[in-house]
């Protein structure tokens, strides 16, 4: 045997500043753009109330929000110790001295040729909201100047580059296609369309003051009884969780150009720390496991009427009908909405949400890996420094 000499190796590493190593962002106020899955009240401001049973079981009443409960974006308050957001748009109670919500339910990222009467999509699109956000920068710092009851009503102007700036929007872009009877190829062919749309809002928050944003990619739209029972859809198209492939594959179309669009962005805005959260995964693993988790069927709606899975698109969640001068609520919810993953056949239940939020708030699926309290640290960090390592090989003892 040739003895091997003592094996000293002196390394050299570039590593980036450890992001765990850094402190808390301790984010003054949330900005909220999205739709029906982030909605703490926006439509209902506009349309009128979600109905009952809507928000039964946090709220106690209705409460703007499309759930028995807390959506995913109020368990991202609450996990940051910041109050629910009031919806930008309700003009009774509101307070914004932490932040504002401007997502509405129906939202789409484009703005849709059809009014909500003919197709339900909110004429609040992505573009809109952030034409409110930007009245609201300017505007509420002119109101505060009024006194200090308004001071306690909006943020001072330091807020706007220290918030976080939260995305969940691009969903019903995609289903207001299939509504207009397009292929799916006819839906992919629109979504760099869509993407384009979404970038330039970012960039628009981006260059008003924005810094921290954290964006979520859109859910398996092919698990949503909305989905499901509402389309025919095949054996052979239907996957081995019970969801169906061709509307999932347009879901992972879109978030595949999104991510590709976030790395974009990231070059481009240079000071902004971006986070893509990849909450498609989140949302299909939970159907995936329902039962493993102790939750009912994953397809069984909480709140609806009739059907294989208690949903009936004409008769949604609250629909109510006349009998004998009366009126009476068909569409109710099930005696344990925490059973259920999804509370109305479109959206998820609280107990869904939050269980969505504990896999998110600590970074596993988001890109990059930082947990949310993290999230207005950039990782691609300029400042880099040099660590000096001196591997000896043990071995050559023997
Ligand atoms: C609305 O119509 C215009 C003009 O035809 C078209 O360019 C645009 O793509 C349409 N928008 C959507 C969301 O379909
Ligand atoms: C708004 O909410 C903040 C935080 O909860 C509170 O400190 C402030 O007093 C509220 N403003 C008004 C006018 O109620
Ligand atoms: C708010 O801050 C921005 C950026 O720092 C500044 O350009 C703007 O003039 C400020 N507005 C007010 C009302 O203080
Ligand atoms: C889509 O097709 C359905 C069924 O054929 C039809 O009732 C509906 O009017 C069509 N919608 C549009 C926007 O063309």
């Amino acid at each position: 045997m040739v003895p091997i000499g003592r094996l000293l190796i002196s390394v050299t590493l570039l590593l980036p500043i450890s992001i765990f190593s850094l402190p808390e962002c301790d984010f003054p106020a949330i900005f909220n753009f999205g739709d029906s899955n982030s909605d703490t009240g926006g439509l209902s401001a506009m349309f009128g109330q979600a109905p009952p049973p809507n928000g039964e079981t946090f709220f106690h009443s209705p409460a703007g929000r499309y759930c028995d409960g807390r959506v995913l974006i109020d368990f991202i308050a609450e996990g940051l110790g910041l109050p629910y957001l009031s919806p930008f748009l309700d003009s009774m109670g509101t307070n914004f001295s932490h932040g504002a919500n401007y997502a509405t339910a129906g939202s789409t990222i484009r703005r849709q040729n059809t009014t909500i009467f003919q197709s339900g999509y909110s004429p609040i699109a992505l573009d809109i909201q952030y034409a409110e956000f930007s009245d609201f920068l300017k505007r509420s710092q002119i109101i505060r100047q009024r006194g200090d009851f308004f001071k306690n009503l909006f943020p001072e102007n330091g807020t706007f580059s220290r918030a976080l700036y939260t995305f969940d929007i691009g969903q019903n872009d995609l289903t207001a296609g299939y509504k207009l009877n397009m292929s799916t190829e006819q839906v992919e062919a629109f979504v760099p369309d869509v993407i384009s749309q979404f970038m330039t809002t970012v960039k628009n928050v981006y260059a008003r003051g924005g810094r921290t944003f954290w964006i979520h990619n859109t859910g398996p739209v092919g698990c949503l009884p909305y989905i499901l029972d509402t389309h025919l859809i095949t054996a052979a198209q239907v996957d081995k969780i019970g969801c169906a492939t061709p509307f999932n594959d347009v879901s992972q179309y879109f978030n595949k150009k999104l991510k590709e669009a976030v790395i974009e962005l990231r070059q481009e805005l240079h000071l902004a720390a971006i986070t893509y959260v990849d909450i498609y995964s989140v949302k299909y693993s939970l159907i995936g496991k329902a039962k493993k988790l102790g939750f009912d069927d994953p397809f069984l709606v909480c709140c609806g009427h009739g059907g294989k899975y208690n949903f009936n698109n004409a008769k949604r969640c609250g629909s109510t009908e006349i009998v004998d001068g009366k009126e009476i609520l068909i569409a109710d919810s099930c005696e344990d909405p925490s059973s259920r993953i999804l509370w109305d056949g479109i959206h998820f239940s609280e107990a869904a949400n939050r269980w969505i939020h504990g896999q998110i708030a600590n970074g596993a699926f988001s890109d990059p890996p930082v947990p949310l309290k993290m999230a207005c640290h950039k990782r691609e960090m300029k400042a880099m420094y040099p660590v000096h390592f001196t591997l000896s090989d043990e071995h050559d003892k023997d």
